[in-house]
């Protein structure tokens, strides 16, 4: 294909979804619509087993043209369902693939970051597996790359519990007043990993392995199959503790439990950062742990202050009779007149105070309520193909999640830092500024 006739392409399958075509009959007798050959995306999958297996549902019925997996036995497996794709083993070679509109980016957190900023660059949508970065600075380009091209692209962060109807009821509590006004915002997460350091030297990698490429960008460690032995979608526990990898629960269960918190609040990145939690170890990153972030009022609400709590580390209950350790994976939002607890399926409020008869809240009457969000992988496929729009895309879990990791710099400098948004830097710590980046090994960049 021409340059010209992707870009005529891809303009049709945005028109005739704007259009809400669904079937046209040609002249010749051919057919156009949402299910004609020529509306389909043309997907490619990078990393194709484990997570990805959940993305197969919704993309089976578009051209799946590419599929990458540094792993050859994850790749043959994917093929079996996508017979006509190519393959590849390294996807900086797959996204040279001409004819891919849009991607889904299934692998270590380590890479999402690049992949799905090389993505853009070359103008295709990207759906792109939480957590969206491992450093700020990651979650910075991938943003900003995004921002210039939100008019023609459409993105969404793998938050997909996002979709779950309470969080929009949460939302509604929070902006219409149940609470009062608005002061501070809490979610924790339980989940414990302990490692002590990074694996040492064992074996050699099997052959269908290419471990030069799954290592990527990090430095570099030796093969051990400790990496690799977790069950489909749950091999990220292998890897993602180990700050060459991943972050720990900040990009775990965090990214999916601070958007509890995110839904609600309408917030950019904040103007402080404070953490504190277990000894800092070099190669782990830390399971205890306890962030906090001041935020600027907006339109609806005063100035708040957020908290991120995890494995152990946790808000205290508003009264003796709520035991917050029971909530696993919870939130909790703390007004003048109460607070709201929940967890991503179910919510209580908790009237608090005097005055606190809910006089001053009326509940939205069933026409006003939130729309539900419907199949979250589906609103990007026909977000790809109609309005660009969806609820997780860059910019919103891009703000989140470059919060959640400038909270990890300020547990590692032991300071409450000052961050100027804007800019994307720490104005009272140089220290600080230098842990909002990486250095990535030789032959790899981030904006390629
Ligand atoms: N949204 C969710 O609820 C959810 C659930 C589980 C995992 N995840 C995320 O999905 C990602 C993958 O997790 P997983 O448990 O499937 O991990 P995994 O280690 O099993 O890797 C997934 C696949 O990607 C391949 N891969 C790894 N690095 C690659 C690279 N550089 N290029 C191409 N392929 C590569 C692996 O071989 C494997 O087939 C993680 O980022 C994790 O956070 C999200």
């Amino acid at each position: 294909m021409t340059e010209t006739n992707i870009v005529q392409r891809r303009q049709f399958l945005k028109s005739t979804a704007a259009a809400g075509i669904g079937l046209l009959i040609l002249p010749s007798g051919s057919l156009l619509g949402a299910n004609a050959p020529s509306n389909k995306l043309n997907v490619a999958l990078i990393g194709t087993w484990g997570r990805a297996l959940a993305h197969f549902g919704a993309i089976s019925s578009e051209n799946i043209v590419a599929l990458c997996d540094v792993d050859e036995n994850h790749l043959a497996s994917a093929a079996k369902k996508f017979p006509r794709a190519k393959h590849y083993v390294d996807w900086r070679k797959c996204l040279e693939q001409k004819d891919i509109d849009a991607v889904i980016c299934s692998t270590t957190d380590h890479t999402h970051a690049f992949i799905a900023n090389w993505a853009l660059n070359r103008d295709m949508h990207c759906y792109c597996e939480k957590p969206l970065a491992n450093t700020v600075e990651e979650a910075r380009v991938v943003r900003a790359t995004y921002l210039k091209k939100k008019k023609k692209l459409a993105t969404q962060v793998g938050t997909q519990r996002h979709a779950k109807p309470n969080f929009e009821r949460v939302r509604e509590l929070v902006k219409d007043g149940a609470i009062g006004e608005l002061t501070d915002a809490y979610a924790w997460g339980n989940r414990q990993l302990r490692r002590s350091g990074y694996p040492p030297a064992r074996g050699e990698p099997p052959k269908h392995l290419h471990y030069d490429l799954w290592i990527g960008p990090a430095p570099w460690h030796p093969y051990n199959p400790e990496y690799f032995k977790g069950g489909p979608g749950s091999n990220c526990l292998q890897w993602n503790m180990y700050w060459d990898f991943g972050t720990g629960q900040i990009g775990d269960m965090g990214s999916h439990t601070i958007d509890l918190v995110w839904n609600a609040i309408d917030a950019d990145v904040p103007t402080t950062a404070q953490g504190e939690g277990e000894e800092y170890n070099p190669d782990v990153t830390p399971v205890e742990l306890h962030t906090s972030f001041d935020f600027p009022g907006n339109g609806w609400r005063g100035p708040i202050r957020v908290h991120w709590y995890q494995g152990g580390m946790m808000p205290r209950s508003p009264k003796g009779y709520v035991d917050l350790n029971k909530i696993g994976h919870g939130a909790m939002f703390k007004g003048s007149k109460g607070y709201i607890i929940c967890d991503f399926d179910s919510r209580i409020l908790l009237p608090f105070g005097n005055d606190a008869d809910l006089t001053y809240y009326k509940g939205r009457d069933k026409d006003d309520v939130i729309p539900p969000l419907g199949h979250f992988q589906a609103e990007w496929v026909n977000a790809c193909k109609g309005d660009l729009k969806t609820h997780c895309d860059f910019d919103y879990g891009g703000t989140a999640i470059e919060t959640m990791l400038l909270g990890l710099v300020a547990y590692r400098v032991g300071k409450k830092l000052e961050y100027d948004g804007a800019k994307g830097r720490v104005t009272n710590s140089d220290k600080a500024n230098a842990l909002l980046s990486k250095e990535y090994r030789k032959g790899w960049t981030l904006n390629g």
